[in-house]
């Protein structure tokens, strides 16, 4: 596996989420939106972003999983669990960790779409542009991230690594699936 290295410090990464609150409170105002937030990758990034937004916005949670699971998405997604709120009438805007193909967002913006929300936005912290099968409208994006596979701040590989303050490259995942030594080696753990 190639060395891992450090895509986004932690102090990027904060400033990056403190423009990013900054231009939703100044768009929002008025109209403060539902943030949905997809678990659980999502949830470190909405903590966040969640408390540099200067309105009273609300927070809910939706738990997915893609059929065929992993590696190779097929864009259909099973909701495992599902917001507690009606967000017919809201101004809800979709808080992501990273798009990558897309295909999970675009089923479930899809099934959003369907619940007759005011308006429907996306927040992703990373986009992974290059890998994008339907296209997609992305409101806000924290940063364009190359195509590697990345662990750190809500990012897992097999549930580990999402509390890691900083974002790390770290080659291909089938890499890492072979071998973790190096990544091990980096954190000193
Ligand atoms: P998509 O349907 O291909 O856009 O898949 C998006 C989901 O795949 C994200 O919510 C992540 O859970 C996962 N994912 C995609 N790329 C990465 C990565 O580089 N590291 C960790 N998880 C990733
Ligand atoms: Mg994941």
């Amino acid at each position: 596996m190639p060395e891992p290295t450090v895509l986004f410090t932690e102090e990027e990464i904060q400033r990056r989420v403190r423009e990013l609150g900054a231009a939703i409170t100044a768009d929002y105002r008025g109209r403060p939106p539902v943030l949905v937030s997809i678990l659980k990758g999502g949830a470190i990034f909405l903590a966040d972003l969640f408390r540099a937004i200067d309105l009273p916005v609300r927070v809910d949670f939706m738990s997915i999983t893609s059929y065929g699971g992993g590696a190779r998405p097929s864009g259909v997604v099973r909701i495992l669990k599902d917001l507690d709120q009606d967000v017919g009438g809201e101004d809800v805007l979709v808080v992501e960790d990273i798009i990558d193909t897309g295909l999970t967002l675009s089923y479930l913006l899809t099934a959003l779409r369907a619940r007759g929300p005011a308006s429907l936005e996306v927040c992703t912290l990373l986009d992974k542009s290059a890998r994008r099968i339907p296209p997609l409208d992305i409101r806000y994006r924290g940063f364009e991230c190359p195509d590697r596979f990345v662990v750190g701040y809500g990012l897992d590989h097999a549930e580990r690594y999402r509390n890691l303050p900083m974002i790390l490259s770290v080659g291909s995942q089938a890499e890492l699936d072979e071998d973790s030594s190096s990544l091990a080696r980096f954190l000193g753990r």
